[in-house]
């Protein structure tokens, strides 16, 4: 099959499509007919090298962690799908290969995929989406009622800690770009700031959580605005 290879750390020189054997699926693993990956910035950083005191590489690598298509085969014994199913996955991180013809991986990182959401949308939304649900949930905490200022509300996670809190309970102020105010206020936020034209620290007060997709001096001004 063909993959999209790793050859070494470095620029995009590094990177190319090559002819790799298909995987065979283990006991507890499927394998995956990829018909759409997602392109996620950790994927030019793990390139780069930026991430290889966590997570070392070995080269070749079939790059990609997150992909949606259809079940093609199963490992030996039980399995909770079979093939032909539409599904999505974040890929385990130690394995990746979603950059390719198919991928196998172990079925918790699986999930099948809902009908509403075409392949297309759906092999990007894994990364993006367990990056909020774990700050929201497993962190945070985050409860019904309680009131959450979410900067960086128009990006990729963004969007998604919003229409989670919101799912939540949650009593949403966020901040970011102009542009992305209607689409923010349309998933849940009830409050919205302009981050160019003003400074949400001088208008907010006393909220359990701030998530903070942007850092630097967002991050720093945020200690203001949570009820301690
Ligand atoms: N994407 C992932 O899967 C993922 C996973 C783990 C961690 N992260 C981290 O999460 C953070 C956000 O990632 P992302 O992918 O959501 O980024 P993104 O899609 O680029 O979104 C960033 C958003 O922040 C807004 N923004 C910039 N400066 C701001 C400021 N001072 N105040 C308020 N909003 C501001 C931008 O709005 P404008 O465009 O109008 O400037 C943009 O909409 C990054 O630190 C990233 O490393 C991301």
């Amino acid at each position: 099959m063909q993959a999209l290879v790793l050859n070494g750390y470095g620029g995009s020189e590094r990177v190319s499509i090559a002819e790799v054997p298909q995987p065979e699926p283990l006991a507890g693993e499927v394998r995956i007919r990829v018909s759409h990956a997602g392109l996620n910035p950790i994927d030019y950083k793990m390139r780069r090298g930026d991430m290889r005191l966590i997570r070392k590489l070995r080269f070749p690598q079939v790059m990609g962690q997150e992909c949606a298509g259809v079940v093609d085969a199963v490992g030996p014994g039980p399995c909770a799908f079979a093939p032909g199913d539409e599904v999505f996955v974040r890929l385990d991180k130690d394995r990746m290969g979603g950059f390719a013809e198919y991928v196998c991986d172990r079925v918790e990182n699986v999930a099948l995929r809902p009908k509403s959401i075409a392949p297309e949308v759906a092999a990007g939304v894994p990364l993006v989406a367990l990056t909020a649900w774990q700050c929201l949930f497993e962190k945070a905490k985050l409860e019904r009622g309680q009131s959450i200022l979410i900067h960086g509300a128009g990006g990729a996670v963004g969007r998604m800690a919003v229409q989670f809190a919101r799912r939540a309970g949650a009593v949403i102020a966020a901040t970011g770009g102009e542009w992305a105010e209607p689409m923010v206020c349309k998933m849940g936020a009830s409050r919205y700031i302009d981050y160019r034209k003003q400074r949400f620290d001088e208008l907010l007060d006393k909220y359990d959580v701030v998530l903070d997709l942007v850092g630097a001096d967002t991050l720093d001004r945020s200690f203001s605005v949570v009820d301690e």
